[in-house]
């Protein structure tokens, strides 16, 4: 079998959905998404959307936010580009039936996070990115020149000759076959790499396939040493990852420390929450810190934060009764695939948008809520510029893999010990040493599995951990030439941010 379309998608985000919707419009579109459709990153999403929607707000103000965000690296034109896009794309959701709280008929409840100088985070309660995943689902399948392959996992992009993406290797997880999707325009939304660190908010489809195939192709890509971490996921060992969104902190819950201290303000950028609470537990010994709600009127928590009332309940914790145990985790990559403006690649044929890119809008640490606003935007800004100008090309021979069959367990435990080194060295606090300790392990570990890769018949396991090791490499690789310390990257041994020297991304140039 083989995928033929005007226009290949790879994943089922709101970058891949968003820009379905819109390339639709002019040509077939294939979406390949490596397990169901609605699991994403963007199902996920609780805190909302951030768009300039009220009065008193303005465009001026937000891309302030958003630079202040990003420390010194955001592409202020971009950022500018992107923000006064942001109400027209909220509309756009609204009008294919995107149902939003409202404060009253027609007028959308806007909420404050962290950073934000301004109430304008767009919200559907706390489950925002389920709302705009069944949003777009919805409207994506009432298509009819869209298809989408479930359970597709695209392998490697494919190259030919003269340098232009022509589509996808792709494994159909179920039946085990590699097939070709080929496309004259192909759109990378494949998200982040949450899962290259052991405590991740991010769900499993988070390895970073995006960015190593990117790399793999010749793909130019930056700032990956840029991890942002989350300051409050559910502390719940044993449990399964669940983030406890920052809106609650904009709502008036306070962070407090074992001894029911207040230690930041709780409204300051991610990067230096997640700081301060890791300090606060190497101080006190303590396992997390709480998010203490029960200031709040508790019927009005309840009403406003349904998801994470029961999640929390279901783990013991009533909180509108007692604080809610917390702890940093891996949650954004600000870094990926670079792009222009219209979220094109150095690879003719190949399109970037959402997490996976670096476009220039996040810079050294994201805002709070301008991560589905960016999706959004370049998904649209990508269809509106993506030209079908080549034909199809014929003769792309793929190589395929070997004929061996590698254990699971042994997949699980190379998996395990990459994240866990990935935590240890390069996490909220990095030092010259751990760095070097790790970019030195992430290429070992990427050595062997590539051994291992080559040698064994194709497991969607295999190349996902392939990609881990690849994006390890990266991050540590960056990491390691940053020597200071700037939104989400944090070195001990240069703790100072330094214009002087690092007010610039980190460019890594494909070959
Ligand atoms: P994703 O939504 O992650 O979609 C990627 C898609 O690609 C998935 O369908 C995946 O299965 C698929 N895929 C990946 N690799 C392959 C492959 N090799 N082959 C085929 N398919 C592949 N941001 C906000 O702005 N507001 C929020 O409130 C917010 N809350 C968040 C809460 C949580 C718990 C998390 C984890 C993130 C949150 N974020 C939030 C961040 C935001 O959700 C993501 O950055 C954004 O949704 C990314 O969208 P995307 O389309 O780029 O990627
Ligand atoms: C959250 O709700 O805290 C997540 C928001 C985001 O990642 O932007």
């Amino acid at each position: 079998m083989k995928i033929e379309a005007d226009y290949l998608i790879i994943g089922s985000g709101v970058a891949g959905l968003f820009f379905a919707l819109k390339a639709a419009r002019h040509g077939s579109v294939a979406i390949v998404t490596k397990r169901e459709r609605r699991e994403s990153n963007t199902q996920y999403a609780q805190g909302g959307i951030a768009a300039v929607i009220d009065a008193s707000d303005s465009v001026a103000s937000h891309v302030e936010d958003t630079l202040a965000a990003g420390d010194g690296l955001c592409d202020r034109a971009i950022a500018e580009a992107v923000v006064a896009e942001g109400p027209e794309v909220v509309r756009e959701l609204l009008a294919i039936g995107a149902q939003f709280n409202e404060v009253s008929p027609g007028v959308l409840s806007l909420m404050r996070e962290g950073g934000h100088s301004h109430a304008r985070v767009v919200h559907a309660d706390d489950m925002t990115g389920r709302e705009v995943t069944r949003t777009l689902v919805r409207a994506v399948e009432a298509l009819p020149n869209v298809t989408l392959y479930d359970h597709h996992l695209a392998v490697d992009l494919i190259v030919d000759v003269e340098g232009r993406c022509r589509g996808a290797r792709v494994l159909d997880v179920q039946d085990g076959q590699l097939i070709e999707a080929l496309a004259p325009v192909t759109l990378l939304a494949t998200g982040g790499c949450g899962q290259v660190f052991l405590h991740t908010t991010n769900p499993r489809v988070a390895s970073g396939d995006g960015v190593a195939m990117a790399w793999r192709a010749g793909a130019n890509v930056g700032n990956m040493e840029f991890t942002q971490f989350h300051p409050t996921m559910l502390y719940d060992p044993g449990g399964p990852s669940f983030l406890v969104s920052e809106a609650l902190r904009g709502f008036g819950a306070v962070l407090v420390n074992d001894r029911a201290e207040v230690f930041i303000d709780s409204l300051k950028t991610r990067d230096k929450v997640s700081r301060a609470i890791v300090s606060q537990m190497q101080e006190s010994g303590a396992e997390c810190v709480y998010l203490d709600t029960t200031v709040k009127d508790a019927d009005e928590t309840r009403r406003r934060f349904p998801n994470i009332y029961q999640h929390c309940l279901g783990a013991g914790i009533d909180m509108t009764k007692q604080p809610i145990p917390v702890v940093p985790a891996a949650h954004y990559m600000c870094g990926g695939v670079c792009t222009d403006e219209h979220g094109q690649t150095n690879i003719a044929g190949l399109y970037a948008a959402g997490e996976v890119a670096m476009s220039g809008f996040q810079g050294a640490n994201r805002l709070a809520s301008n991560s589905l606003l960016e999706g959004l935007v370049f998904a649209r800004r990508a269809a509106g510029h993506a030209r079908i100008e080549a034909p199809v090309g014929k003769g792309v021979k793929p190589t395929a893999g070997g004929k061996g069959v590698v254990e699971a367990a042994q997949l699980a435990e190379r998996r395990q010990a990459l994240r866990e080194m990935m935590w240890n060295e390069v996490g909220i606090v990095r030092s010259d040493q751990s760095l070097q300790l790790a970019s030195a392990e992430a290429g070992r570990m990427a050595k062997e599995i590539e051994i291992l890769y080559d040698g064994m018949a194709l497991d969607a396991e295999l190349v996902q951990l392939r990609n881990l090791a690849t994006v390890a490499e990266l991050i540590a690789g960056s990491a390691r030439m940053r020597l200071e310390s700037r939104g989400g990257h944090y070195n001990s041994d240069h703790p100072e941010r330094d214009d002087a020297n690092w007010q610039r991304p980190t460019l890594l140039v494909g070959h």
